[in-house]
């Protein structure tokens, strides 16, 4: 077995799979269920200045069969009193000590965040999570996201929990912001512990056609709210990377967004998070999923030879590169199995009508079967993504694997196409079929 301990900035946790700040950590009921069925540690939901919610907060985007592809909230922090919520971190604390228990904090004066710090602390928590992030409804107070937004007031807040935290501080980014990067290295100057990313993406997850307002609806009205599930995970990788690349920020990451699987929390391992949170899918699917997540993950740990968590931690950074640095020479393309192909022929109209024509048709109406026309083919893999058989179309790499050049290196050697029709550029030897081919086939499908 892997040993699943963590550590993010000196909070231990028996595995790495945190619960983050929102409505499953709302309560120490739901926390000690949580511990039970499994989690390592959970981020309270954000205690903090008194707030009202509204009814109803959620709506959701529901893609093709698949419910809550992404999920929308315009929920704010807790309602709850913060005695009560204090009561219950030191009860949970006093059953789970060995697992993390963070205490998630928005507040405004310097006066309050020194209160609530304190007060958190005396109740027990492992660590604090300052929520920078919320992109609706506190954020028009001045606080959550409008502080993530600006990394001086970002700055100067941590450095105000920093005057009097004696556990770990964690800063809770928004990726509302054009360089993820500006945030955190802030997070880095007020000498935070770690961070975590990324929260909600302001959203507005589509509109009632009947109605005309968009969900999720309050009276007849709405407003933008934060996005996350699976759909954000993407978004949340680069993010992750991007921080855990930059040495100017030097943080140990806590990683959140679009988890779901263990397969999700190994990628924000391998992009470089010491841990990882999880929201919208434990909202789905409940506290159970955590077994599979554990198993899955140590499994895979096993097969790959990682003994503990560090040996994974940001084993794909190395891989990723600025784009100027990949390799011009290399060559795929693609190859259709023909034991395989069902002849739906998706392949062809995304390649005819999205691509490069590089896939014609043999044989007559229905039957007709794809095959690749090589010296078209760019090799830009979509034919495979699109092909609704597993292994039907692959890439098969066609250079040699001898030459390596790249734009970085043409430009060192002042070899860069520097004009609009330059020889030197790239897709000017390629063939397209041309204006007159277009007519040809309009012409025969109205004749
Ligand atoms: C309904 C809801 C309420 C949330 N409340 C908070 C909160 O109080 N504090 C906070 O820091 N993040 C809050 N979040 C954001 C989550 O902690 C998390 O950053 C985000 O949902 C991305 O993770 P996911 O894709 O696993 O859901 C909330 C999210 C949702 C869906
Ligand atoms: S890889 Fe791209 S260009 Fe090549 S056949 Fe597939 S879709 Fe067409
Ligand atoms: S998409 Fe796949 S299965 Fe469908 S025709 Fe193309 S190769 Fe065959």
């Amino acid at each position: 077995m892997a040993d699943l301990r963590a550590n993010l900035a000196g909070i231990k946790s028996p595995n790495p799979f945190w619960l983050a700040s929102a409505p499953p950590t709302n309560s120490g009921y739901q926390i000690m269920k949580a511990f039970d069925a499994g989690w390592g540690g959970a981020v309270w939901k954000t205690l903090g200045v008194p707030v009202q919610n509204v009814s109803s907060r959620y709506g959701a985007l529901n893609y093709r069969g698949k419910r809550m592809m992404g999920f929308n909230n315009i929920e704010l922090i807790t309602d709850r009193p913060l005695n009560v919520n204090l009561k219950e971190i030191e009860e949970v604390k006093k059953y789970f000590p060995d697992h993390a228990v963070i205490a998630s904090l928005m507040v405004q004066s310097r006066e309050e965040w020194h209160q609530i710090v304190k007060d958190v602390e005396n109740a027990g928590a492992d660590g604090i999570e300052l929520n920078f992030g919320c992109p609706h409804g506190m954020c028009e107070r001045g606080m959550g996201s409008a502080v993530g937004q600006e990394p001086d007031v970002l700055q100067t807040i941590t450095e105000w929990v920093m005057e009097v935290a004696t556990i770990p501080v964690i800063v809770k980014l928004t990726p509302n912001i054009s360089d993820i990067t500006v945030p955190a290295r802030a997070a880095s100057r007020a000498k935070a512990d770690a961070i975590s990313l990324i929260n909600t993406i302001q959203s507005v997850i589509g509109v009632d056609l009947d109605t005309l307002v968009p969900h999720p609806i309050v009276d007849g009205q709405s407003t933008n709210g934060g996005y996350c599930g699976p759909a954000v995970k993407p978004i949340a990788l680069n993010m992750v990377k991007n921080c855990a690349q930059d040495p100017e920020v030097g943080l140990p990451i806590s990683g959140i967004g679009g988890i779901e699987t263990w397969r999700d929390a190994a990628e924000h391992i391998l992009l470089g998070s010491s841990n990882v949170q999880v929201c919208t899918a434990v909202m789905h699917y409940g506290f159970g999923i955590i077994r599979e997540m554990t198993s899955g993950l140590d499994q895979y740990m096993n097969d790959k030879g990682f003994k503990t968590l560090d040996d994974m931690i940001g084993k794909s950074l190395q891989t990723v590169k600025k784009w100027e640095h990949l390799n011009l020479h290399y060559k795929v393309v693609a190859e259709i199995n023909d034991d395989k192909c069902i002849g739906c022929q998706l392949c062809y109209t995304a390649c005819e009508d999205g691509a490069h024509q590089a896939i014609g048709l043999s044989g007559d109406g229905e039957n007709r079967v794809p095959h690749i026309i090589e010296e078209n083919c760019v090799g830009c893999n979509l034919c495979a993504l699109v092909c609704p058989v597993e292994e039907c179309i692959t890439m098969d790499r066609r250079d040699d694997g001898t030459k390596h050049d790249t734009w970085s290196q043409r430009g060192d050697r002042g070899e860069q196409p520097t004009t609009f029709n330059d020889d030197k550029a790239g897709g000017l030897h390629h063939w397209v079929p041309t204006v007159q081919d277009a007519l040809k086939q309009i012409k025969e499908s109205k004749a």
